[in-house]
């Protein structure tokens, strides 16, 4: 028993902020941070809370799916900015669209959330415990930011991603994934301090803090080595892989692994340049807006690749 994606979904906050815009209130430029890495634009949320957008992108994903959502076994949402330490995001969504009979968690594996979501999903179809199953991956990563730090703020944006998948015994899908947790200070964002009655603390809560050279070696190493244990595991030609959708955080990371894989950079969609980095939404959107678009047709074989905080890291094997 596998999964197969029945249908998927998307959401973007309206207000689109440029690199042009950025350097009006900090000490940036467009020639900075897109030569870097890649980024032009990024969508910011004023008002949409991260519930809102999960919910906004889970309803698009039912619709195409034609799953009500009293069909659903499980609602897994990969997120780093929840809206509540509890309730989860997951089960906020669940009560928005009146999933009644899903359960719910959120999964906090940062850029890898989405595809860490699909590996459970994946096991629980595997164990015959779900039949249809909601994965989301939603950031409002705006808040987590410090808008006084340059070299982080610009590359993050907002927004929201989902699929709806099903158990499916015909389909072949093949995961590797890892974590490094002795490498979690390169990149991270602390939460409360403790405080207690025998603990003064005055601390305030902590922003988004990254070694971006560390993070960025880490993935042009891992990300190939990721992708082709999948490819090795399932005996599968890197040729007959239709597209290589992985998490948008970089340019450059995506161009090295092109060039560390031997494989068109064709085959690499993105979309960072207009959405910046997404976190564990970036994976979930992109399908999203490939599906929207025509790319993909039933039979095609992708391979959807993430990496980030933790660290962690993980590339999945499906056919469409
Ligand atoms: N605008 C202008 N200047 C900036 C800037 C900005 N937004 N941010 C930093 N700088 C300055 C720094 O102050 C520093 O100046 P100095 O040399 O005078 O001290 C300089 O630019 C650093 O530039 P450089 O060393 O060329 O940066 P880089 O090539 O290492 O690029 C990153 C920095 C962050 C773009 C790059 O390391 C990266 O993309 N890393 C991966 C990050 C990532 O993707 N994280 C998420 C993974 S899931």
């Amino acid at each position: 028993m596998s999964i197969k994606i029945l249908g998927t979904g998307s959401y973007l906050p309206e207000k689109r902020i440029t690199n042009d815009d950025l350097s009006k209130v900090m000490d940036t430029s467009d020639e900075w941070i897109s030569s870097r890495t890649g980024i032009r634009a990024r969508h910011i949320s004023v008002k949409d809370t991260t519930c809102d957008m999960a919910v906004k992108a889970a309803r698009i994903a039912l619709e195409e799916s034609k799953v009500a959502p009293e069909e659903l076994d499980y609602i897994f949402l990969a997120t780093v900015s929840p809206d509540c330490a509890t309730p989860s995001t997951a089960c906020l969504v669940q009560s928005e669209l009146g999933a009644v009979n899903a359960t719910c968690m959120d999964i906090n594996a940062a850029c890898s959330g989405f595809l860490f979501g699909l590996n459970t999903a994946m096991a629980y179809t595997k164990a015959k415990m779900a039949k249809k199953i909601l994965v989301i991956g939603v950031e409002t990563l705006s808040k987590l930011m410090d808008w006084n730090d340059r070299s982080t703020c610009v590359l993050f944006g907002d927004g929201a991603g989902c699929a709806v998948v099903e158990a499916d015994e015909s389909k072949d899908v093949i995961v590797d994934v890892g974590s490094d947790g002795s490498l979690g200070k390169v990149l991270m964002c602390e939460e409360r301090p403790l405080k207690n009655f025998l603990v003064d603390n005055d601390e305030s809560m902590s922003y988004v803090s990254m070694n971006g050279s560390e993070v960025f070696r880490f993935a042009v190493k891992k990300v190939p080595k990721t992708v082709q244990a999948v490819l090795d595991q399932g005996h599968i030609d890197k040729d007959d892989i239709k597209y290589f959708v992985l998490h948008q955080a970089n340019q450059r990371i995506i161009e090295s692994v092109a060039r560390r894989l031997k494989v068109d950079l064709d085959k690499f969609p993105m979309n960072l340049d207009q959405c910046g980095n997404t976190s564990a939404a970036s994976i979930p959107i992109l399908l999203d807006q490939m599906n929207k678009e025509g790319m993909l047709e039933r039979g095609d074989k992708i391979i959807l690749c993430g990496f980030g905080g933790g660290l962690t890291w993980g590339a999945i094997y499906l056919e469409w």
